[in-house]
């Protein structure tokens, strides 16, 4: 398969980009965002399709089932900011939206979500994980997606991650400054990547409460099994592989999915400077990563 000619990285408003998140700048500005729309965020790598595919079964499996079955997530959950033709860009796909609440999908820092979202008061659900599984995640990500920079070798990703030198900037700033939000708008719910692995139940339940949700048993039954691992990386409207960018002959999108893969990537050295970059950066004693385990 051909993928595009890789992308270079540059600096936008401070902060690392490629063109196929920046060409459409205007119109992901000017988006007029609805009251019930629900924006889904993280910084790369942190989860997001799983959450994705979580509030669309949640929202609108019962109303019409025939959405799994022929609608790539892609397009029941856009993504605002992407750009890349021959696809249709991500403001289009949420345009053609005719489900309600729209669920969107975003990467972008906190400073870059278009001020409409904050007006009209929406519901923010943001998506994180620890920096090391981020960090290995993103780096085969980089290597199957032919609209991210060429990755290099191991170690000089994971340096270049530390300094910021990725698409959409840093994990640090995007984490911290989406932590810092929550602290004044209440309608953003932060969650983890590892709390999610680690008891879904109750993370499904967390998430229904701040989104007024009352599944029955049965329902989220259907949802956490839909949601398994194994079942999505079968799912063809769900694992990616409709994407044409992607190829998943190099490493598939729906990886590993297990927390603490870093283990098998950072040597003994890389993972005691990264400990000690991590406590220089990380200073908020409330947000706190599993980045030891
Ligand atoms: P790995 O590369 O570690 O396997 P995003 O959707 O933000 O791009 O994140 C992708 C990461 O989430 C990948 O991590 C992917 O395997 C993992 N993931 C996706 N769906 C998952 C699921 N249902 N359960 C666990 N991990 C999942």
């Amino acid at each position: 398969m051909e993928l595009p000619t890789r992308p270079t990285l540059f600096d936008f408003h401070g902060v690392s980009m490629v063109k196929y998140f920046t060409d459409n700048w205007e119109n992901i500005q000017n988006f007029e965002a609805r009251p019930d729309d629900i924006l889904i965020n993280s910084y790369p790598k942190a989860g997001t399709t799983w959450v994705c595919y979580m509030l669309d079964l949640l929202y609108f499996s019962n109303m019409c089932p025939e959405r799994q079955t022929f609608v790539p997530l892609h397009e029941r959950v856009p993504f605002l900011e992407i750009s890349s033709p021959p696809r249709p860009k991500g403001t289009d796909l949420i345009d053609q939206l005719s489900t309600s609440p729209r669920l969107i999908k975003s990467h972008l820092p906190v400073q870059f979500v278009p001020k409409s979202f904050w007006e009209q008061r929406c519901r923010f659900v943001y998506v994180a994980r620890n920096p090391k599984d981020s960090v290995v995640s993103y780096y085969h990500f980089g290597r199957m997606n032919g609209i991210h920079p060429e990755v290099g070798d191991w170690s000089t990703f994971l340096q270049d991650f530390m300094e910021g030198k990725m698409v959409f900037g840093s994990w640090y700033e995007h984490v911290n400054s989406w932590w810092e939000k929550k602290q004044t708008y209440s309608n953003l719910h932060y969650m983890f990547y590892e709390d999610l692995s680690e008891n879904f139940g109750r993370e499904t339940d967390r998430l229904c409460s701040f989104l007024g949700l009352s599944p029955s048993a049965e329902e989220k039954e259907k949802v956490r099994a839909a949601v398994m691992f194994d079942n999505m990386k079968q799912d063809k409207m769900a694992n990616s592989s409709t994407i044409q960018i992607m190829n998943h002959e190099v490493s598939p999108f729906m990886r590993k999915g297990k927390v603490a893969d870093w283990k098998n990537h950072f040597t003994v050295s890389q993972n005691e400077h990264f400990d000690k970059d991590y406590k220089q950066k990380m200073k908020n004693p409330e947000l706190r990563f599993r980045t030891e385990i």
